[in-house]
């Protein structure tokens, strides 16, 4: 091959290397390249439980939930119960008592049947005149050997961590219509029962609540009498620092 035939073909190697290069090159400097700070899509999700109802924490607010509560759905959750309970009046005990009327009535304490007994048992729960209110029976339900370690009811609870409250007070309310009727609905929470009224001064040592219409407190640094200050006259000028 003669010389001029060796350097067409190394032109021609070496100019598409090079145009290839500069393609390269051109395309990086057209078309913006950055790295992605996540691989993949990345999908924001909000922080499961910020607003959410799941998980209810602090004091349960029985007037709140128990006045959503489903009649119906907690006779369903009852059927959990028939194997070991009768539910009708003066129906006998099973394995365990006869829950006719169990809302309002003392712990541990119908008829003859045999409860658990020492500590940790029912009938120590009930030693002390303790009823089965709305609390006593979401917390016993919820976890039987978490309320009573010692007690023989072999049922591990109605606690599921989504429906569980739910399913709770629907069959508590149920539990209502069967005898206890008269045991009265608790009222709501009101709200924010613990945060005191906006700038109210705490209430001196053995003072009575303060009414919350911001009423002006005994002038600062006065000593308030016993008993003084539920005196309903915001109008009657200070009665203290006679002149
Ligand atoms: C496997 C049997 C069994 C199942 C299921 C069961 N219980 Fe019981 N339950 C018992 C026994 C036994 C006792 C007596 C416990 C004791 O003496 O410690 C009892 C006691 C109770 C008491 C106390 C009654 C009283 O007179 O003081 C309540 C309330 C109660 N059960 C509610 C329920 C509810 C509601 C369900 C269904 C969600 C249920 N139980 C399911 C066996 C059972």
């Amino acid at each position: 091959m003669s010389d001029l035939g060796f350097n067409k073909i190394a032109f021609c190697v070496l100019g598409t290397g090079l145009a290839l290069i500069g393609l390269n090159e051109a395309s990086h400097a057209m078309f913006h390249h950055s790295e992605h700070e996540f691989p993949g899509y990345y999908v924001e999700v909000e922080e499961a439980g910020a607003a959410g109802p799941a998980v209810v924490e602090g004091p349960r607010d029985y007037g709140l939930l128990l006045a959503a509560a489903d009649i119906a759905k907690g006779e369903e959750q009852h059927k959990k119960c028939v194997q070991c309970h009768n539910f009708d009046q003066g129906g006998a005990d099973l394995q365990g008592p006869n829950l006719y009327g169990v809302l309002g009535r003392k712990i541990a304490s119908h008829g003859v049947f045999k409860y658990s007994t020492g500590a940790g048992s029912l009938t120590e729960k009930g030693a002390d005149g303790s009823v089965w209110d709305f609390e006593h029976l979401d917390h016993f339900i919820e976890r039987p050997k978490g309320y009573a370690p010692a007690t023989a009811m072999n049922f591990a609870g109605i606690n599921s961590r989504i429906t569980g409250l739910q399913d709770r007070m629907n069959l508590i309310a149920y539990l209502r219509t069967l005898g206890s009727e008269s045991v009265p609905l608790p009222a709501p929470l009101p709200p924010q029962a613990a945060a005191p009224a906006d700038g109210a001064a705490p209430p001196a040592d053995g003072a009575a609540v303060p009414p919350a219409d911001g009423a002006a407190p005994a002038a600062p640094g006065a000593t308030p009498a016993p008993g003084a200050p539920a005196a309903p006259a915001p109008t009657a000028p200070a009665p203290a620092a006679p002149h």
